[in-house]
């Protein structure tokens, strides 16, 4: 029998942990609900069928339901992930679901990751620097598609803070760019566009708040659904900034 014919079969338990900060009445507290599950049930379809059966109030998050927007992170059974992507077959018949942790709770598992971003953004201004001189009318020189490549696999970040969720120095410092802040700059770092140096760069991250603050723990790497080589990024920036430091 395949294990999605077996799991078809199971009733599902999950726990979520539910709090509505707006309420001051609230209380954090662990709510259980039971599904019968089906082939391609994804947490996505669980939390839809137990916000319209049971419990209308049910806080989340969706969008493009396609591991694209990246607003559906949240913790699943200990381990931060997309809920959209995540196929209740692959995960035993009790499931616990949490917010991310690290972003401010907006209500039960929903959390704004984009107030984040847009700080770590802004601090580091992950954008395109241009030389002064650039001329805007003139043609772009062109990019060899080896370097293209590798800037799009960087860009495929979609910020859904899964990686911040997973590293220990993230919780500890309020201020930390984590793994998806440095792979911004690595990005950035590699665009022929980009007129910042190594210098303007360890102006930026050449703390605790930045690489130096990273302490390799690799959580990010292990979680990130979008699987970017994070760790390579952080070691490499690391080694750079060591140089110009
Ligand atoms: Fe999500 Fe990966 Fe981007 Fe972090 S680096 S925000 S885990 S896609
Ligand atoms: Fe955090 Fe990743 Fe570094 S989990 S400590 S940013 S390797
Ligand atoms: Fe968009 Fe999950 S709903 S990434």
């Amino acid at each position: 029998m395949s294990n999605e014919t077996a799991s078809a079969a199971r009733t599902l338990t999950l726990r979520i942990l539910r709090h509505n900060p707006q309420d001051p009445a609230s209380e954090p507290r662990w709510a259980r609900y039971e599904l019968e599950e089906y082939e391609g049930m994804t947490l996505f379809i669980a939390l839809n069928e137990i916000r319209e059966r049971f419990e209308p109030s049910l806080q989340f998050d969706f969008v493009c339901r396609a591991g694209i927007c990246g607003s559906c992170g949240m913790v699943v059974n200990g381990r931060p992930g997309l809920a959209c992507r995540t196929l209740t077959s692959t995960l035993p018949s009790e499931i616990t679901l949490a917010p991310l942790p690290a972003f401010k709770l907006i209500g039960d598992l929903s959390v704004d990751t984009g107030q984040w971003m847009r700080g770590m953004s802004e601090r580091l201004e992950t954008w395109i620097h241009e030389q002064a001189e650039t001329d805007l009318h003139a043609l772009e020189e062109r990019m060899e598609p080896e370097l293209a490549e590798q800037i799009y696999e960087l860009d495929r970040c979609i910020e859904c803070g899964c990686c911040i969720a997973a590293c220990g120095t993230a919780r500890m410092r309020e201020d930390f760019v984590g793994a998806v802040g440095l792979n911004k700059l690595a990005r950035f770092r590699l665009d022929p566009h980009n007129a910042r140096t190594d210098a303007d760069l360890y102006e930026l991250i050449g703390d605790d708040d930045g690489v130096f603050g990273c302490m390799t723990l690799l959580g990010c790497h292990d979680v990130c659904p979008k699987e970017l080589p994070l760790q390579t990024q952080i070691a490499f920036l690391r080694r750079k900034m060591v140089t110009v430091s």
